[in-house]
């Protein structure tokens, strides 16, 4: 074996990569690895790292350490098999749909789920030859009714969005165990609060840029669930070079160290602001899940236990209404087109997430100008309420 020389040129220590760092003692804190590529020791190890007989990476798309640690939390924490870190939420579902649809197949999709995932489905994957109907998540015989020969997978949301509608999951396992195809929950708004896998879901996907990382400083999905479908999704995932990245995967790690005392937060605070929203004369609905008022009550109870998760979307009435509120609160509150932050930010759906639908889709699934959504955050809830209070503009 060729040694280095003892005294090499300064250009040659230069360009060689260091030893690694000699300890006896571990790093508390995961390490950031931010290596592209990984060094078999030969041919025979190349082989073993290929068929899975050697633990270890080769190539950072095809997986690595940071994303590797986050997978094995979310795959334990939703309590499915094997799981894998896409760049996106939307490479997330893009990847699980596309791992399981070719071309004469049909998927189901729930009504007014998130506008891209919609738009993936009726504008892109059509595109290649896949067919797709929705249902009504709430009610799973509308889901059986919309069942072909040739539907392969059934999508829905826990929570929709904006309208925070609650998927029958169990009902809708059923529909899927009966056509021996996987359900696929997106499970972005009910992070801990609910464990699709549980309920029957064959995979799990997340926007990890929401709740989970927490901070709106990450992009990042994941697919979790059965290794038979994690195993298609996840080397399609790599191929179409849909990894996600060591960075951003050590810093949802971080973000994840907190989502249980965040989401126990936010989700009480959203209970308290949505009681008072729902009393208060310049809000004319509240759409929230623990709330008595919500359609789907009983199945919340059912699906997300006792919390009703720490989104709300209220409507005020009208576009210039839902513009002043935006305006009156953002001192304090920000008008900013995501979710799942530490901070309490706004969104507005119409003119947001769900502004490639036209007016009559809108008008179809409720979708109203004056509905304003908020992703609660951890600030204190009086502070919140009096905020609220103040930019609406009437009296309690
Ligand atoms: C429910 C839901 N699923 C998926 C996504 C897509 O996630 P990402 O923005 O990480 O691609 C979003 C984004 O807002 C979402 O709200």
């Amino acid at each position: 074996m060729a040694t280095e020389p003892t005294d090499p040129d300064p250009a040659t220590l230069c360009a060689r990569a260091p030893r690694p760092a000699r300890s006896s003692s571990r790093p508390l804190v995961p390490p950031l690895d931010l290596s592209v590529v990984y060094c078999p020791d030969d041919l025979s190890h190349v082989d073993g790292l290929s068929d899975g007989s050697a633990t270890g990476y080769i190539y950072a798309r095809d997986g690595h350490p940071n994303a590797a640690q986050l997978a094995e939390k979310l795959t334990r924490l939703e309590q499915a098999e094997a799981g894998w870190i896409c760049a996106s939420g939307m490479g997330a579902i893009a990847a699980a749909l596309l791992s399981i649809l070719g071309q004469g197949d049909r998927v189901l999709i729930a009504e007014g789920m998130y506008g891209r995932t919609a738009a993936l489905v009726e504008r892109q994957m059509s595109r290649w030859g896949i067919d797709h109907a929705t249902f009504d998540p709430a009610d799973a015989g509308s889901a059986r009714a919309a069942m072909t020969p040739n539907t392969r997978a059934i999508l829905a949301e826990t929570i929709s969005n904006p309208l925070l509608r609650v998927a029958d999951l169990p009902g809708l396992a059923g529909v899927a165990r009966e056509a021996a195809i996987p359900l696929i929950v997106d499970n972005t708004f009910a992070p801990l609060i609910c464990r699709p896998v549980e309920l029957g879901a064959g995979l799990v996907v997340h926007s990890v840029t929401k709740m989970i990382a927490g901070h709106s400083d990450v992009t990042l999905g994941a697919i979790l669930g059965e290794r038979r479908l994690v195993e298609p999704a996840r080397v399609l995932a790599s191929t179409l070079g849909q990894t996600g990245n060591p960075f951003e995967s050590w810093l949802a790690m971080r973000g994840l160290a907190t989502l249980a005392l965040r989401m126990e937060r936010a989700s009480s605070t959203a209970m308290a602001l949505a009681r008072r929203l729902e009393a208060h004369p310049g809000v004319v609905r509240v759409h929230y899940p623990g709330l008595e008022s919500h359609p789907d009550r009983a199945l919340a109870a059912r699906v997300l236990g006792n919390s009703g998760g720490s989104m709300i979307t209220i409507d005020v009435g009208s576009r210039e209404r839902a513009d002043a509120l935006i305006r009156g609160l953002a001192e304090s509150i920000p008008f900013a087109p995501s979710l799942g932050d530490v901070q309490t930010t706004l969104s507005h759906p119409v003119t947001t997430s769900h502004r490639a639908l036209d007016e009559a889709a809108r008008a179809r699934q409720g979708i109203t100008p004056g509905l304003v959504r908020i992703s609660v955050g951890l600030e204190d809830p009086e502070d919140l309420w009096d905020e609220f209070r103040t930019a609406l503009g009437f009296p309690e």
